[in-house]
């Protein structure tokens, strides 16, 4: 009898958190597909009502599609202390969360990973650049970069470090487009996709007025902007490395190269873009109420954040240190963390990437054209 009154007072306080975040997202959008409300809030509600029932599959690929704006959340008369106790944003985030986990192998880092994100990757940041610092007494003493970590040992070194993660999100990646019942990829669907990642469509907001992210009483782009400076920060970063490889290997033109040189022109405006997007979307953060995303993932988010922050600012740091004794340090932290990056990128945020791309896709192949 005692047992009985503590499962009802238990349940009194929420009936639903025994539910799996799968199964509790159903329940939602079931009671949402009814309601039609949010219908031109974001892509997620056109193809919500597109549906009759969700698998498992259909309420994976709706939670990649929905950004976190909120703004479902904000609007609807079903959240708590209604009885329906709704909260789309946050079920959406933990099943998306879940999905990458489930699918990205070994499931069992990407959990240690949003347990102790800052943690894993300080340590790992320290450790790769010491490391590479002991590594240096291997150089062949050229000039440069160079005489500081020898060309052989940074190609033996960051290769694996990139492949491997990417062999790991790529089998993930065909496991989800299988759970989702991806079909075969046409050039439309592909372009329709990265038309609306590029222009960061989605982050805009149904009407176009921005999100209430980071407060519920104003829409705002601002989180559209600071991942826009983020995104393509990231991506210049990235091209300087792709072009500096291009001289060394088809110029035979190595390290170092001048400020006015296409690599160093790509990855200072890619550092600063890339510093000023990820400070932006973590003050951002630290403003957004917890309880409407993943709140055990918070801190591996965070860490996700500061990683790409650290790439970016230790890039910078490195560029002025130019020339100084500070060099060699600076060069064994920044080569640590993107070490660090490329390592963990199948287990940190940096997935989401890949799997947005994915579900972008594959909402161009179901949308009514
Ligand atoms: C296909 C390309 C991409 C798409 C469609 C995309 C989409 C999104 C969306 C919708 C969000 C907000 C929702 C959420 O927090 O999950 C987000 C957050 C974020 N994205 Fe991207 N993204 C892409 C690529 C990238 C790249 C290349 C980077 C940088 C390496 C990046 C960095 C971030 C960061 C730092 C956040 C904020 C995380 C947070 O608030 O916890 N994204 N992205
Ligand atoms: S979130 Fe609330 S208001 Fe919006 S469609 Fe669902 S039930 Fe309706
Ligand atoms: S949080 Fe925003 S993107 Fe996600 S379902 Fe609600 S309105 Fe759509």
């Amino acid at each position: 009898m005692q047992a009985i009154e503590l499962i009802n007072l238990e349940s009194e306080s929420s009936p639903f958190q025994a539910l799996d975040p799968l199964q509790d997202a159903r329940r939602q959008l079931e009671i949402c597909n009814a309601c039609r409300y949010c219908e031109g809030y974001c892509s997620v509600f056109p193809a919500v009502h597109r549906a009759r029932s969700f698998s498992d599959g259909d309420i994976q690929q709706l939670a990649n599609l929905c950004h976190n704006c909120r703004g479902c959340y904000y609007a609807c008369q079903y959240t708590e202390p209604h009885e329906f106790d709704l909260n789309v944003p946050r079920v959406l985030a933990e099943v998306r969360q879940q999905s990458w986990q489930d699918h990205t192998p070994p499931s069992v880092m990407a959990r240690a990973f949003h347990r102790h994100g800052s943690a894993i990757a300080v340590l790992s940041i320290v450790a790769m650049a010491l490391l590479l610092w002991l590594m240096q007494t291997g150089a062949d003493h050229a000039e440069g970069f160079y005489g500081l970590l020898s060309h052989n040992a940074m190609v033996a070194i960051f290769l694996p470090a990139f492949g491997l993660p990417l062999v790991a999100i790529g089998i993930g990646l065909r496991r989800y487009w299988r759970t989702i019942g991806g079909e075969k990829l046409r050039l439309s669907h592909l372009k329709d996709a990265f038309a609306s990642a590029a222009q960061m469509k989605n982050l805009a907001g149904g009407h176009g007025d921005g999100c209430n992210f980071e407060d519920k009483d104003r829409f705002s782009h601002a989180r559209r902007h600071f991942h826009q400076a983020t995104m393509i920060g990231f991506l210049l970063c990235f091209g300087a490395t792709g072009i500096a490889t291009l001289m060394h290997y088809l110029l035979n033109l190595p390290a170092p190269y001048s400020l006015a040189s296409l690599p160093k022109l790509f990855g200072i405006s890619g550092g600063v873009l890339l510093s000023v997007g990820t400070l932006g979307l973590g003050v951002l953060k630290l403003k957004a109420e917890r309880h409407l995303a993943d709140a055990r993932v918070w801190g591996g988010e965070m860490a996700f954040i500061g990683l790409l922050f650290a790439v970016s600012s230790t890039g910078l740091a490195l560029v002025a240190a130019a020339g100084t004794d500070w060099l060699t340090l600076m060069l064994a932290i920044h080569l640590g963390s993107v070490l660090t990056l490329f390592v963990l990128m199948p287990f940190s945020k940096m997935v989401h990437g890949f799997y947005r791309l994915a579900a972008l896709i594959r909402e161009a192949q179901l949308k009514p054209h």
